[in-house]
């Protein structure tokens, strides 16, 4: 099924936009895309930056009493934007990183950002998609150069849309187990070096070792103890 999408030329943010009519009684499922952003914004108070021809995007969920966990929707997000994304490049090319980056080996490929507004979560997806942004800490990739042939952002975000309102589905209907299993084999491998910067300040870097029964990240420290991490921002290590 086709999901509704607004699509607007130039704002400042599509997550913003999306908070505003989220308030004014938006339903769930709807879309909205910019061609692009001018105060896009990214995890951890940073700012997201792209070109026209990049895709910008954000949807809402509204949450019911018997709704999973909305931090575990970030997983869902991820899930879906992994199967889709996948179409373009090929299976196996792509990977997750905890709990929503799409990357192309070291390169980050796309970003989420989940806001909440009372019962609404907005979802906002930031996908490279004819060029990739040059950031001082981060390698980034798109999908042009992962030779995607015919994509563009309208068509993407078709497939995304798609991926996530099934992916939603069975997350109500089947809750977190599936869900986990889907994303950690999306995932790079366990044994992968990590790092986290933890919202208290702390940085540690350990083996990713899979997630939790609700959806945290394992670390496995270099003296064997193990770190559950359920907030933060986290880095691949080469
Ligand atoms: C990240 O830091 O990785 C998350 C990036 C999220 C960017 C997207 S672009 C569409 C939506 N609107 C925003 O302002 N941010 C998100």
């Amino acid at each position: 099924m086709t999901q509704p999408v607004r699509l607007v030329g130039e704002t400042g943010s599509t997550n913003e936009d999306m908070k505003a009519l989220a308030a004014a009684g938006e339903p769930e499922g709807a879309w909205l895309r910019a061609e692009v952003q001018t105060s896009g914004k990214g995890r951890m108070g940073r700012a997201w930056q792209g070109d026209v021809g990049n895709l910008y995007a954000s949807t809402l969920v509204r949450l019911g009493p018997l709704d999973q966990p909305a931090h575990s929707l970030a997983l869902v997000i991820a899930v879906a934007v992994h199967e889709a994304l996948s179409e373009f490049v090929g299976a196996g090319v792509l990977s997750l990183k905890w709990p929503n980056d799409v990357f192309a080996g070291n390169a980050k490929l796309c970003g989420m950002l989940l806001e909440r507004v009372g019962d609404a979560i907005i979802l906002g997806i930031g996908i490279n998609i004819v060029s990739a942004p040059v950031l001082p800490d981060r390698e980034t990739t798109c999908l042009r150069d992962l030779g995607a042939a015919s994509c563009d952002a309208a068509h993407v975000l078709e497939r995304v849309a798609e991926h996530f309102a099934n992916s939603l589905a069975q997350w109500r209907t089947y809750g977190l187990e599936p869900l986990i299993r889907a994303w950690q084999a999306r995932a790079h491998p366990p044994g992968t070096a990590l790092a986290a910067q933890l919202p208290d300040g702390e940085r540690i870097s350990g083996a990713f070792e899979g997630l939790d029964a609700h959806g945290a990240l394992i670390l496995r420290l270099a003296d064997g103890s193990r770190r559950v991490i359920h907030a933060g921002d986290v880095f691949l290590l080469n």
